[in-house]
């Protein structure tokens, strides 16, 4: 067992940074993460509106200063003009993850029609320290829980190859595929 894994969470929303309404999308993400992953974590969280410039250098700060090897962002990834979560994310990202996006939206149209409406993305941003996985989710606490029960099988193996943390989960709730090494 090494250090803490480094894990930012990002909430996307003008109302939410303005004090507006109360942000609900980063604690559902930080209670969604307390209870699956059982390996020792470090959680920086934020709350940002939606500003391509300002999404852009966050994730650059929790990737390249903070160390994170797992950022999850939440909000503005729909249609609405000022949704720019996604964009930002590719113009960061070294490596884009196409599997993600595409596993989130097939397994939330089960739950909700307006799951294509989410144009969320999944990529790498390298480093030879340790990449990170930045990964898109809706604003809704609800679509934050379908999504990230979706595709968390494959989080903590992706991590190890990109050279970070050893995350554990529990797995009455997530059991973490790792390929039978060879
Ligand atoms: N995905 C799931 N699993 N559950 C949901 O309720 N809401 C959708 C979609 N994806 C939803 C979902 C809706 S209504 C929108 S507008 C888009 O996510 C974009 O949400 P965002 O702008 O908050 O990112």
């Amino acid at each position: 067992m090494g250090s803490a894994t480094k894990i930012g969470v990002v909430t996307v929303s003008d109302r939410a940074s303005r004090g507006e309404y109360e942000d609900r999308g980063g604690p559902a993400v930080i209670d969604y993460l307390s209870a699956t992953v059982t390996s020792e974590t470090h959680l920086i969280t934020s709350v940002i509106p939606d500003e391509l410039g300002l999404i852009e250098s966050t994730l650059v700060g929790l990737c390249d200063d903070e160390n994170c090897n797992l950022v999850i962002t939440t909000g503005g990834t729909g249609p609405a003009i000022r949704d720019v979560t996604p964009e930002a994310t590719e113009n960061v990202c070294d490596k884009m993850m196409p599997g993600f996006g595409e596993l989130m939206r097939q397994v939330s149209l089960t739950k909700v029609p307006t799951a294509i409406l989410s144009r969320q993305v999944a990529g790498i941003r390298s480093s030879e320290t340790g990449g990170a996985l930045i990964i898109n989710l809706p604003g809704s606490p609800k679509a934050i829980a379908e999504c990230l029960d979706a595709v968390f099988a494959a989080v903590p193996y992706c991590v190890d190859l990109i050279g970070g943390g050893f995350l554990e989960t529990d797995p009455d709730r997530i059991v973490a595929f790792r390929p039978k090494q060879k």
